[in-house]
């Protein structure tokens, strides 16, 4: 008789969002008509841009007709929105080959499966850091068991990002093989230097390692001198997989659409350039028939020069509501960070996050996420998304600075 794969059991609760949904659930069912603001999961509000509906509006057309109609296309994804991929990256100084970049249905997808090509390793991880790096590592048996002492799995590198390091962790002193970093990072909405990627990228040289940079919010970046991309520091690409997102930059949230780069120059222990390059491609084309056709041309048409300037005016957006609330949290005297895109709060007097998170939703109405979710170094902390219409930030902030007893 087949068992299951007991990795599963391991896992100390649901997955983090459905989790909060399923508790504001319950909070509705005691409090029937209540108007509940959401500030949890990081799901986009606006519409998507004019440009990006033509491109849609054209894949559909094309599907409509005997002469442009196509069924499957390459599991890597449309030559031209790779083309289109590489000639971003090429604006930033950043040669990539179509073959090193592999579309997908999205970054949370890409993120969870990318370990499957790795044997046994040790993995590092950002703490806190977006629940899927671990809980895919746990679920593909490379941790032990949780300790509820600790909030720590077993055989996971914990690299601790606080108030004192500025959100960025030192690379790790013991040696790590798989190293997860996602900038600008999620939980805490904070963005790296390129000096302090530089660090990690030195590290996995030194050490054979591979970091996988989740790059799913680098359109919130601001501030022209700092990286986008990890291959804007030299040799990254030795070293390094970068995955990214149409979601939170284009508004694909529920298009679903998103890339990895996987170089040819990047070798791990006993291989040659290309071999994980080629060992994605055969599980992708295993495991995967391509993103959607209609969502590639909504791609394509993202990255146009029009798509992008269209883009920018949502991300703008999401970062001035960003700032809404965090001017909102600071004026109840709580300390608050990050903004690209998430604001990562205090809770008063360190209060525990999910009991916050209660208080929140009780006295203000408002869902966050608590800073545990994310990791041990996560408690103490509470995170607040910008993704929704301006008049609910505002609705929300209003609440909190009205209605939270403090
Ligand atoms: C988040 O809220 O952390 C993200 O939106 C979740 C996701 O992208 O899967």
């Amino acid at each position: 008789m087949v068992g299951i794969n007991e990795d599963y059991d391991k896992l100390e609760g649901g997955y983090l969002f459905p989790e909060i949904g399923r508790i504001v659930g319950k909070f509705l069912e005691r409090n029937p008509g209540t108007n509940v603001l959401k500030l949890g999961i990081g799901n986009t509000s606006e519409p998507l841009t004019p440009a990006v509906i033509e491109g849609l509006e054209r894949g559909v057309k094309n599907l409509a007709d005997v002469k442009t109609y196509r069924g499957y296309g390459d599991e890597q994804g449309e030559k031209r929105l790779r083309e289109a991929i590489a000639n971003n990256y090429n604006h930033r100084g950043i040669e990539l080959d179509v073959s090193e970049i592999f579309v997908s249905d999205g970054a949370k997808p890409d993120s969870a499966n990318i370990q499957s090509i790795f044997g046994a390793g040790n993995i590092a991880v950002q703490d806190p850091s977006y629940p899927v790096y671990v809980d895919t590592n746990v679920i593909a048996g490379r941790t032990g068991k949780f300790n509820k002492v600790t909030s720590q799995y077993e055989d996971i590198i914990y690299m601790p990002c606080n108030v004192e390091n500025n959100f960025f962790p030192d690379v790790p002193e013991e040696k790590a093989d798989l190293i997860y970093l996602c900038n600008p990072n999620n939980p805490t909405g904070t963005v790296a230097t390129k000096n302090q990627l530089k660090t990690f990228v030195d590290y996995a040289i030194e050490n054979e390692a591979v970091i996988i940079y989740d790059a799913a919010y680098q359109a919130f970046i601001t501030d022209p001198k700092l990286p986008r991309s990890i291959y804007e520091v030299p040799e990254a690409k030795d070293c390094a997989i970068e995955i990214n997102s149409f979601s939170k930059s284009h508004g694909f949230t529920g298009v679903r659409l998103g890339w990895s780069v996987v170089p040819k120059d990047l070798v791990v222990e006993n291989t040659e350039p290309g071999k994980v390059n080629s060992l994605w491609n055969r599980r992708q084309t295993t495991f995967f028939n391509g993103a959607s056709n209609i969502a590639q041309e909504g791609g394509i048409a993202a990255l146009s020069e029009k798509g992008l300037k269209e883009s920018q005016g949502l991300v703008n957006y999401y970062l001035r509501n960003g700032e809404i609330i965090k001017e909102g949290v600071e004026s109840l005297g709580l300390k608050a960070y990050g903004g690209a895109p998430y604001i990562w709060m205090e809770t008063p007097d360190k209060m525990p996050s999910w009991e916050f998170f209660d208080k929140l939703l009780e006295e203000s109405y408002v869902v966050g996420t608590p800073g545990a979710g994310f990791g041990p170094s996560g408690e103490g902390f509470f995170r607040l998304s910008p993704h929704g219409h301006r008049e609910d930030i505002e609705k929300a902030v209003e609440s909190i600075v009205y209605n939270l007893k403090l």
